[in-house]
């Protein structure tokens, strides 16, 4: 393993600044976004739209990484340039979703465990030699307000998640490290704080157990929030401390960057809470986003499919990113 090219790879996806993209959805969630907007989900529309995304100027200055589907890596812009290409010529790193999807839990009804461990090493080299330079593997965590997850589904979710890591690392791409304890349900803030560093200490302790280089890692956890169904919703900063308290006591400080998902906040909330938690007292990590809904959610309401959209949705996109990337740094006012 080259750590030292693992570790500057980790460094710059969230370099002062920056965070990443996910424009990571898999053919049936991009379907369920364009068809929002009333946009026929082929393969046409689905790389104009990533092409919209990636061409818009300006975003490198708060974009380090993109996270790309299988598909999209190999798609090019309407001149014929990969993406992977166009991106790392714009100095952000091109990354590609690695797992297949979850299934259910075999014996743990209502629990999932997320798939794509066989034939892992091969896919990482050939995405390797089309420009991927780290990866993610997200595995997903139902949570309820007393029985849900198990014990045996984190540990099941935390091993799959260390065995990838472990094969990218071994390949020379950075994991990026995602377990989501889900937003939906009625469970508390405490609930969710309980379970998310619950799952944080079983995931590094796998990462540990299988011989995973901290350094050369990022961790994409979700932040410490009510269930969407909770009476009780909390504020920004109740989500900030709880969010900082729980990764304070769970992260260890050898891993170089958080970049948080948004999990089905707004955009303006997922901004909201990263800049909160960068106005906190000093952290030993990078503290960043890597949005999916966050930063593409306003996009795709600009563009709704239209050439004559174009410019609006791109602006709308940069200044997201920038919105983002102050508050990656503690500087946002809305
Ligand atoms: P959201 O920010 O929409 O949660 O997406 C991030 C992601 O990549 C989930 O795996």
């Amino acid at each position: 393993m080259n750590i030292d090219e693992l570790k500057s790879t980790a460094r710059a996806i969230v370099a002062a600044q920056k965070g990443v993209l996910a424009a990571d959805e898999s053919g049936p969630t991009i379907k369920k976004r364009l068809d929002a907007i009333k946009v026929e989900a082929n393969e046409a529309n689905r790389r104009r739209y990533r092409e919209i995304l990636f061409t818009s100027a300006g975003i490198e200055q708060y974009i380090g990484g993109v996270i790309l589907y299988d598909e999209t890596l190999r798609q090019s812009t309407s001149d014929g340039i990969p993406f992977a290409e166009l991106l790392a010529r714009r100095g952000i790193m091109p990354g590609i979703k690695v797992d297949k999807g979850v299934s259910p839990l075999a014996l743990h009804p209502g629990e999932k465990i997320t798939e794509g461990l066989e034939g892992l090493r091969e896919r990482l080299l050939e995405y390797k030699q089309l420009g991927a330079r780290f990866a993610k593997w997200r595995a997903v965590i139902e949570i309820d307000e007393h029985d849900i997850p198990t014990p045996y589904a984190i540990r099941a979710n935390a091993h799959a998640l260390a065995r990838y890591a472990a094969l990218c690392q071994e390949a020379g791409i950075v994991p990026i490290v995602e377990p989501e304890v889900l937003m939906d349900g009625s469970h508390s803030i405490e609930r969710c704080a309980a379970v998310t560093s619950s799952v944080l200490k079983y995931v590094f302790a796998e990462l540990d157990s299988h011989g995973v280089a901290l350094e050369g890692i990022l961790l994409k956890p979700n932040m410490v929030i009510p269930g969407i169904k909770c009476a009780q919703q909390a504020t920004v900063q109740q989500v900030a401390d709880a969010t900082m308290h729980c990764l304070t006591s769970s992260v260890p400080a050898a891993v170089p960057g958080i970049v948080f998902l948004s999990g089905g906040q707004s955009a303006e909330d997922a901004t909201d809470h990263l800049n909160a938690m960068n106005r906190q007292v000093a952290h030993p990590w990078q503290v960043s986003f890597s949005y999916g809904r966050a930063l593409q959610a306003p996009v795709l309401a600009a563009w709704k499919g239209l050439e004559d959209n174009v410019a609006l949705a791109q602006e709308t996109f940069f200044r997201r990113c920038q919105l983002n990337g102050l508050a990656r740094d503690g500087k946002y006012t809305r």
